[in-house]
């Protein structure tokens, strides 16, 4: 199979998409909030409670003055410590997903709090039309835990994906002329919501209603080294891929499928975009998910856990790219500004100072570890993927959003892809005793709904 064109799944064709295939975010926010709060079994002590609590209160205000392009779950967390969550009933979770992949240290961690505040009360914002000091620090950081990369700063996952995209045409087309403008991504892929990351997700489902979509674009099958080869011409300009598709239920890049489209890159004189928004930041145990298969991109991206939970994207570039750009090419009024800079640097510390990434390794295998035991004994789980403390377990029955449901009545925050696969992205900061509680809540989550049945 060559390029394949996205094919919008019709109402005579939706089984295209399978559970597996579709995303936990699209799955959900095809249900409103009423939907999925009716899914959501009665909390205990319920019945107690008065008519109007602060949650109903959210959730109706959020109805009728916000616009519902989320399916949110009937929850609202109000404080953080560590990998603790509470809600604003006081009702305490553990948190397996971190804010999907953002909050990499933990929440509320002192020395972030401290940083932030720090800022705050002394300067949070002038321009890039003038040198940032910790944005200078933090693109000193990131170029040397990258290996001599350069760095821009934005505030979001789409928005590195926006610049590198922008960057790789120009630094292409500055080279080969303007006939080589094509950007090749990965079927099942997530780059964002903006229409240039947007094009590049190779899901159709996201594009629907949305379209046209910007030419320029082609999606390969993932994994598929042959279709990737055949995918390149004369007009390919970029090769774009997650080393891990998190959005689609942690399916992994082959190492040998990365190593051949940095070759292809190499070969063809290519740019090869490495999208790490959510396996970057030590997650898997090394810095960038890439690393693992000896990978070398030429625009790497990394938002999500960059400032634990403050606004912040890196889009890092190799010395030969950056050449074609010029100043006034690019920008972004708050990208690397002082807040959010304070908070990475801050946050890259912690990961040093706490041994985090060895911390993602050593409790991320014994993560899989349980996983994989409670798979066998329930006879539930078909398949466990990751690596690190990215976890994703495809179930044999589609009972994924059930499951995440009777696990937050048990306190335990995860997060269901479509309803085939289990995701987990905690912080790095948790513990042996916090994957007990974890599998101990899983388990009775389980046992429960079993015994509903
Ligand atoms: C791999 C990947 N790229 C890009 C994005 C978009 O990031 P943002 O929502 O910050 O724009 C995401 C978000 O989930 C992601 O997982």
């Amino acid at each position: 199979m060559s390029v394949t064109t996205l094919e919008v799944p019709s109402k005579n064709n939706a089984a295209a998409v399978s559970p597996a295939t579709a995303t936990g975010d699209v799955a959900q926010t095809t249900q409103t909030s009423a939907q999925l709060e009716a899914r959501l079994p009665a909390q205990a002590g319920d019945a107690a409670q008065p008519d109007h609590t602060p949650l109903q209160s959210l959730v109706e205000t959020d109805a009728r003055c916000g616009i519902q392009n989320y399916g949110r779950l009937p929850i609202a967390f109000a404080r953080g410590a560590g990998a603790r969550l509470w809600d604003v009933a006081g009702r305490e979770y553990l948190d397996f997903l971190g804010g999907i992949a953002v909050v990499t240290v933990g929440h509320a961690h002192p020395a972030v709090t401290q940083a932030v505040s720090a800022q705050a009360a002394t300067l949070l914002h002038s321009a890039n039309l003038y040198y940032i000091e910790p944005q200078v620090k933090l693109a000193q950081k990131l170029h040397h835990l990258s290996g001599g990369m350069r760095a821009f700063f934005c505030n979001s996952g789409a928005e590195a994906n926006e610049a590198a995209l922008k960057l790789a045409r120009k630094y292409i087309q500055s080279k080969h002329g303007a006939g080589r403008f094509e950007i090749v991504t990965a079927l099942k892929s997530f780059h964002g919501r903006t229409y240039g990351s947007l094009a590049a997700t190779g899901q159709p489902q996201y594009h629907k209603g949305f379209e046209p979509m910007p030419p320029g674009f082609s999606y390969v099958p993932l994994n598929d080294i042959a279709a990737l080869q055949a995918a390149v011409t004369e007009r390919t300009a970029a090769i774009m891929l997650e080393p891990i598709l998190g959005e689609s239920g942690v399916l992994p890049c082959d190492d040998a499928y990365l190593q051949a489209a940095r070759e292809l890159c190499d070969r063809h004189g290519l740019v090869l975009i490495l999208d790490e928004v959510q396996s970057g930041m030590g997650r898997t145990g090394k810095f960038f998910a890439s690393e693992w298969p000896g990978g070398r991109a030429d625009l790497e991206k990394m938002r999500k856990g960059l400032g634990n939970g403050v606004p912040d994207g890196a889009k890092l570039a190799t010395d030969d790219d950056e050449t074609s750009i010029a100043p006034g090419n690019h920008g972004c009024t708050f990208g690397g500004n002082f807040l959010s800079c304070a908070a990475a640097l801050a946050t890259l510390q912690v990961i040093e100072d706490e041994k985090l990434m060895q911390n993602a390794t050593e409790i991320g295998g014994y993560f899989r570890e349980r996983l994989m035991h409670w798979g066998e004994t329930t006879k539930l789980a078909q398949e466990l993927r990751g690596r690190g403390l990215i976890i994703g377990v495809e179930l044999n029955q589609p009972i994924a959003r059930d499951l995440m449901q009777a696990a937050l009545q048990n306190g335990l925050v995860f997060n269901a892809v479509g309803d085939g696969i289990l995701r987990f992205l905690p912080p790095l900061c948790i513990t042996r005793a916090d994957v007990d509680e974890a599998m101990d809540k899983l388990a009775n989550a389980e046992r429960g709904m079993m015994n509903d049945e």
